[in-house]
C-alpha cells in the first residue's frame, strides 16, 4: 500500500479520485496549497500529488528528496510550477498531458459569447427588472477573425468549435499541427488581423508576457484577448492599459498571474487587496473565471484515472509515459 499526499483538495478532486482509486493506494487528502512552508504535510508518504497553483520549487523537491518522496503526479497538463531542473535525478514528475481540450476549448467560446453578446449584463439586468437593450449590442461571429496562439490539443478543438460558427481561422505555432483546420502564419500578421485572439500554448520563460504593450499595440482596434491557458502570458498592466484606451475591446481571462494565492478559494467575505485584479473585475468588459476551463465532469474522471494510472505504473516500475523530462 502506498501513501499519497494530496494537495490543493476540492470535494469535487475528492469525489473522483476516491471513487476511482483503488485498493492499493492510500489517498490523504489536504486541503493545502504545497509550499515550502506545507511540504513537511508529505512526510512519511511514498507520492504526492499536486496542481497548477501548488508550487514545487527547489526547496519543495529538496525536503521531498530528504523525506524519500520518489513522485509529484501533477493532475493537470502544464507544469510551469515545478523546476524541472532541479527536480531532475531527484524526484519524477508526472502529469496528465490531455483530459478533455473540449472542456477549455468550449469554455473559451464561451467566454467569447457572453463578452460580445453581454450575456452578462443582461443576466443582471433582468433579474432586477430592467429590459431595456441599451448598449447590448454585439456582432456576428461569421466573417470575423480569430487568432489562436497554441495549435496543440486545445487550439485544434477551438479552430473546430469557431470553424462552425463560420470564421476565419489564423493559427501561429512553432511546431504546426496537421490536425489545425485553419491558415498558419506569423506572430505579426495573426496579430494585426485577428479580431478575436485567444491564447492555448504552454507558458514557458521564453513567453512570458507575449500579450505586453508591443504586441498589444499590433493588434486591431478593439480586439478581444482571450487568455485560458496561463495568466503570465498577459501582462496585466499593459492588458489594463490597452482595456482603458479602447485598443482592447473585450478580455475573457480563465487565468491571472497573480492568481496563486486567490483562485479557487472563497474570499467573498474579505477585501480584495490585489488592484490589479479588482480593476479588471470592475471593467464590464472584462469576464474572470477562477481557472475553471478544465471542469466538466468528463475532464475530471480523465484526470482522475490518468494520475492514478500514472502513481501505479511509478510503483511498479512500469515505464512512464507521463512522465515530464528536462530539456524537450
Ligand atoms: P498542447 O501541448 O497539446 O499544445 C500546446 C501548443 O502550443 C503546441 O502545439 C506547442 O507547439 C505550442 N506552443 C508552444 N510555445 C508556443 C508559443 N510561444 N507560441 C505559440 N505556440 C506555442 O497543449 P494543450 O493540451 O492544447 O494545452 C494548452 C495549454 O492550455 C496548456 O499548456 C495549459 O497552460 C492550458 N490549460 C488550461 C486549462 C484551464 O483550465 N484553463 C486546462 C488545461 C490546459
Amino acid at each position: 500500500m502506498k501513501t499519497i499526499a494530496f494537495f490543493d483538495t476540492k470535494p469535487y478532486d475528492r469525489e473522483s479520485f476516491s471513487r476511482l482509486a483503488d485498493e492499493n493506494l492510500n489517498i490523504r487528502f489536504f486541503e493545502n496549497k504545497l509550499n515550502a512552508d506545507t511540504v513537511s504535510m508529505a512526510a512519511c508518504c511514498d507520492g504526492v500529488c499536486a496542481f497548477v497553483n501548488d508550487s514545487i520549487d527547489k526547496t519543495v523537491i529538496d525536503k521531498l528528496e530528504e523525506y524519500g518522496v520518489g513522485v509529484v503526479a501533477l493532475r493537470c497538463a502544464g507544469y510551469n510550477n515545478v523546476d524541472l531542473k532541479h527536480a531532475n535525478g531527484k524526484i519524477r514528475i508526472l502529469r496528465v498531458p490531455a483530459y478533455s481540450p473540449y472542456a477549455v476549448a468550449e469554455h473559451t467560446m464561451g467566454l467569447i459569447l457572453t463578452l460580445n453578446r453581454k450575456l452578462h449584463r443582461s443576466y443582471i439586468r433582468t433579474r432586477d427588472h430592467n429590459f431595456s437593450l441599451e448598449g447590448l449590442t454585439g456582432f456576428d461571429l461569421k466573417d470575423k477573425t480569430v487568432g489562436i496562439i497554441g495549435t496543440g490539443k486545445i487550439g485544434c478543438v477551438f479552430a473546430d468549435i469557431c470553424k462552425g460558427f463560420g470564421m476565419n481561422i489564423l493559427g501561429f505555432d512553432p511546431y504546426p499541427n496537421e490536425n489545425f483546420k485553419g491558415e498558419y502564419v506569423d506572430l505579426d500578421t495573426l496579430l494585426a488581423s485577428s479580431d478575436i485572439i485567444s491564447l492555448h500554448c504552454p507558458l514557458t520563460k521564453k513567453n512570458t508576457h507575449l500579450i505586453n504593450r508591443e504586441t498589444i499595440e499590433k493588434m486591431k482596434k478593439g480586439v478581444y484577448i482571450i487568455n485560458t491557458s496561463r495568466g503570465r502570458l498577459v501582462s496585466t498592466e499593459a492588458l489594463i492599459e490597452g482595456i482603458k484606451t479602447g485598443k482592447v475591446g473585450a478580455a475573457g481571462l480563465d487565468v491571472y498571474e497573480e492568481e496563486t494565492t486567490l483562485f479557487f478559494e472563497d474570499y467573498s467575505e474579505e477585501v480584495l487587496l490585489d488592484d490589479k485584479l479588482s480593476t479588471l473585475i470592475s471593467m464590464p468588459n472584462v469576464i474572470v473565471t477562477s481557472h475553471q476551463a478544465f471542469l466538466t465532469r468528463e475532464a475530471l474522471d480523465a484526470i482522475a484515472k490518468t494520475t492514478l494510472q500514472n502513481l501505479t505504473d511509478y510503483f511498479s516500475g512500469k515505464e512512464l509515459i507521463n512522465e515530464v523530462v528536462v530539456n524537450r
